[in-house]
């Protein structure tokens, strides 16, 4: 059984999901042990105290600089006993310590098929606006492992979703999170948790 902690920094629609996944009995080796956020103000926080999951807010601004930010965090999900880190909606870089705390036990969910649209500065409703503006059809999600290259660890689930001609970013995004994001970030944490993902040279292999 692994112990899951989902860090959030906004609306925290992908842990809705996963906490409803959880309580529909499809998480049957991982538990929602904590929700953290980088902002005291997410409504995530809310999601996650009418479910009575433990909640810690952890501001970067409230740190010097980023050495201590990840000391800081590291430290937060060890006191919870935390085995598996999942980014719904985090908006803020960790670095180093936190990334060799969680060897491939970091997820992230992205809203592109990544190497599109993904990496410094692509990140909520910008993505969609810059796969708008370069005219895609079909874009998409991608839940992958996280390292110390942003948006650039091993992919794990990615699905396609259709672009239509009069998509603005706002109901692009929402068709990516309802198509691609609440189903792929549920079903990869569920084959972690059932350890059928394993990652060899950098690319994952998912057992059926
Ligand atoms: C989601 O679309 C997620 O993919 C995106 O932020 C949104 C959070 O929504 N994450 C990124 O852009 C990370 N680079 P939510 O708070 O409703 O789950």
């Amino acid at each position: 059984m692994l112990n899951i902690a989902v860090l959030v920094s906004g609306g925290g629609t992908n842990l809705q999901h996963l906490i409803d996944f959880e309580r529909a009995g499809e998480l049957a080796n991982g538990k929602i042990k904590l929700v953290l956020a980088s902002n005291p103000n997410a409504f995530a926080l809310e999601r996650a105290r009418s479910h009575h999951i433990a909640t810690e807010v952890l501001r970067r601004t409230e740190y010097e600089d980023l050495a201590s930010y990840d000391h800081a965090l590291v430290t937060v999900l060890q006191n919870h006993q935390i085995d598996l880190v999942v980014l719904a909606g985090f908006m803020t870089i960790f670095g180093q310590e936190v990334c060799d705390a969680y060897p491939n036990r970091i997820v992230n969910v992205h809203p592109s098929l990544i190497p599109s649209f993904c990496g410094k500065g692509f990140y909520g409703l910008h993505v969609h606006e810059a796969a708008l503006q370069r005219g895609v059809k079909v874009t998409g999600a991608t839940v992958h492992f996280v390292n110390n290259v942003c948006d650039g660890g091993p992919i794990i689930l990615q699905k396609a979703v259709s672009v239509h001609e009069d998509d603005t970013p706002e109901t692009l995004q929402k068709r990516v999170m309802e198509e691609a994001e609440w189903h792929l970030l549920p079903q990869a944490v569920s084959l972690i948790c059932d350890e059928k993902v394993q990652v060899v040279d950098g690319i994952t292999h998912i057992q059926e």
